[in-house]
């Protein structure tokens, strides 16, 4: 499974890259605002900071005006993913891109049909939201289930399931027993990923017995 981080703040970009463990970055129009930077040198500082996708939204709901953001989007570097709404003009924003050998995330689907029509329009990924649907007491995780079952039938369907709207780490391996090909993670998230109280615990015991023996390794 392919770990994105769903944040726009460099910072934590940078700092969860070097670990290793961070395969793409995920962006929207909320987390790009809320560092006050202009998006065009935001998302240029970003895909140089992580090799693989970098998700950029377009803002423009209209496919004429989607187009030409996607261009200005896509010329800033070849890991730069195009963000599109599950609209009508999105999916067809998404067809045009890909047909021209551009990446495209069909964003903010909720349903299976609406997952069925991002991968007939060609989407690298889809990105359903499972923590929103959770908060209308909606099982996110069954359209995750949905979803992978329904793309398994289909060998021809390369589209990759990204579960977006992530809370906390169950969602994670949820998501990963269920075979969806990558989740975007709030940078909290993944850190909490490392946790568990039995390893601090036992790892405070073994370096309290360690010292008591006066051993070194170098
Ligand atoms: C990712 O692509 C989405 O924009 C993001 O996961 C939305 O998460 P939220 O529901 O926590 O805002």
């Amino acid at each position: 499974m392919k770990f994105f981080i769903d944040t726009a703040d460099l910072d934590d970009i940078r700092d969860l890259a070097e670990t290793g463990l961070v395969d793409g970055v995920t962006t929207n129009p909320t987390l790009a605002a809320k560092t006050g930077r202009s998006f065009v040198e935001l998302i240029r500082e970003i895909a140089a900071a992580v090799p693989g996708p970098v998700s950029a939204e377009v803002t423009a709901l209209d496919f004429p005006t989607m187009m030409k953001e996607a261009e200005v989007l896509r010329a800033i570097a070849s890991n730069v993913t195009i963000k599109v709404p599950m609209t009508a003009d999105g999916l067809k924003a998404c067809r045009a891109i890909t047909r021209d050998g551009g990446m495209v995330n069909v964003t903010l689907v909720f349903s299976a049909a609406q997952a069925l029509l991002a991968a007939k329009a060609g989407a690298t990924f889809v990105s359903p939201f499972v923590g929103r649907l959770d908060d209308l007491s909606q099982d996110g995780m069954e359209l995750i289930a949905d979803i992978v079952h329904i793309y398994d039938q289909y060998p021809g369907i390369e589209t990759q399931v990204l579960v977006a709207s992530v809370r906390h780490p169950l969602h994670v391996v949820q998501a990963a027993k269920l075979g969806a090909h990558v989740a975007t993670l709030p940078p909290k998230v993944l850190r909490q990923m490392y946790q568990h109280p039995l390893t601090d615990k036992g790892l405070e015991s073994f370096m309290k017995d360690w010292a008591a023996s006066g051993q070194t390794i170098l």
